[in-house]
């Protein structure tokens, strides 16, 4: 298994083009589902839950082809993925390959919508709380699906089809949210949901969607409205930048000091990290084309987060702000209220010094003067860049474990930080 070594104490300094989200490239490689014609996406991501979500769409008989390069490399953006649903040749989903990524359960939806039955595993992904999928089941039975739970399988029917309904959701989700969307679009007669998630990457499926055809109202808000349409066809989409990724570059920044251009990032979409950053005392200014960030040797004042769906503080930036407050002076508190269970990187930035107690969903980091190198275990995927955070200011050499929970989210993640400064090298188990 591949392991990163990260030598701290260089400042940043430079660009780093970030590449297309994740988490919208996902659901849009989904939503392919959805028509026989071909959907090109641009701006993809090259992820190992990219290339996984490859392979689950081939079971189900999805042709893709993949040209490309990566984001900022030879000017080229991304990779283009080609990808043709003309025939489902399989509507059942495997615990095999769904049980690797969470987001592969969302096929459900689009092959429900397109063939009247899905029979798809109930899901893993990152060990992050119970993440049930309760709310997915209750957008698919009020678009008029009978639903049953067979031997660690979900197993869904509309064989007239899905029908128009009105979906209120209890909870905040986003990937109950695509999923309402997804079975909506074809559905027959209008659709409305309310309490919609408003990530941009809803926003950013939702466009590829109304470009396929569809016809959808209040795309950004917390009620969508849609009229249900027979067929969709085929479209070409760039998927939205990355606003994780480049929160998580931002914080990088800030911790080491210098000056980082954080290219292609939409300013738009990082609002409220933009304001805590702030309040921690980092300059983070819009630049042309991107977000510039900039911290001169001034330490970091503490701050008082708490995680919420978006527009508020993303939990996927919630254990990278952690990093960043270990070394602020005085004491952080951060509440996550998203996921149970996702205060993982913890322990671990405590093997590189830090100093933070956990009361329930709630942590009180006290800042220190100096983290140390050591050898730690990446737990998951937002936890794995949290600790390479650290490590870029921890004195002498940190080892990351089990590297592969990062390349399911960062790509090119050593080369980026290295561009700019960083010590950091990828050392390979073969
Ligand atoms: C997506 C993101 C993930 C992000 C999360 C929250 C992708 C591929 N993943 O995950 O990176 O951390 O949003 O912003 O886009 N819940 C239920 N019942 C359900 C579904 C969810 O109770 O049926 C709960 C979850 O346990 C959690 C909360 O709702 O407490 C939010 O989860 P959700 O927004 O669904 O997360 P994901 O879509 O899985």
């Amino acid at each position: 298994m591949d392991r990163i070594r990260i030598r701290g104490g260089n400042t940043l300094n430079g660009t780093i083009h970030i590449s297309g989200a994740k988490n919208a490239a996902l659901p849009l490689m989904i939503a392919a589902l959805l028509t026989e014609d071909t959907l090109t996406l641009h701006r993809v991501p090259r992820l190992a839950d990219v290339r996984l979500l490859q392979r689950i769409l081939g079971n189900h008989g999805v042709d893709i082809t993949v040209a490309g390069k990566r984001s900022g490399q030879n000017g080229r953006d991304g990779e283009t993925l080609r990808i043709s649903a003309k025939v489902i040749a399989d509507t059942t989903a495997p615990y095999e390959l769904v049980s690797k990524m969470r987001a592969s359960f969302w096929v459900l939806a689009p092959l429900l919508a397109r063939c009247g039955e899905a029979k798809v595993s109930l899901p893993g992904g990152c060990a992050i709380g119970t993440r049930p999928v309760d709310l997915h089941i209750l957008a698919m039975e009020k678009l008029g699906a009978e639903i049953a739970i067979d031997a660690g399988y979900v197993v869904a029917r509309a064989p007239k089809g899905l029908k128009g309904g009105h979906i209120a959701f209890p909870k905040v989700s986003v990937g109950a949210t695509h999923a309402a969307l997804m079975g909506a679009v074809t559905a027959k007669g209008d659709t409305v949901i309310e309490n919609a998630a408003r990530e941009p990457e809803i926003g950013d499926v939702a466009q590829c969607l109304v470009k396929m055809g569809a016809v959808i109202e209040g795309i950004g808000s917390s009620t969508l409205k849609i009229k249900g349409v027979p067929r969709l066809h085929g479209a070409e989409h760039a998927v939205i930048a990355d606003r994780i990724e480049a929160g998580t570059y931002a914080m990088a920044a800030a911790m080491t000091g210098g000056v980082v251009k954080l290219a292609g990032a939409r300013i738009d979409t990082l609002d409220e990290v933009m304001t805590v950053m702030r309040s921690s005392g980092v300059d983070v200014e819009a630049a042309n084309d991107g977000l510039k960030v900039k911290r001169n040797g001034s330490g970091l004042a503490p701050i008082k987060v708490e995680t919420e769906p978006y527009p508020g503080f993303p939990t996927d930036l919630q254990a990278q702000l952690m990093a960043l407050t270990t070394r602020a002076r005085g004491t952080s508190i951060i509440r996550e209220t998203i996921f149970e269970n996702r205060f993982m990187h913890v322990q671990e930035l405590a093997r590189l010094g830090a100093d933070i107690q956990l009361h329930g969903d709630t942590a009180e980091i006290r800042g220190v003067d100096r983290l140390t190198g050591a050898q730690v275990m990446a737990t998951d995927l937002r936890a794995s860049v949290s600790l390479v955070i650290a490590a870029l200011v921890a004195e002498g050499e940190t080892t990351l474990h089990r590297v592969y929970h990062l390349d399911r989210g960062f790509e090119t993640l050593e080369d980026k930080l290295k561009a700019c400064g960083a010590d950091i090298e990828r050392l390979s188990s073969h």
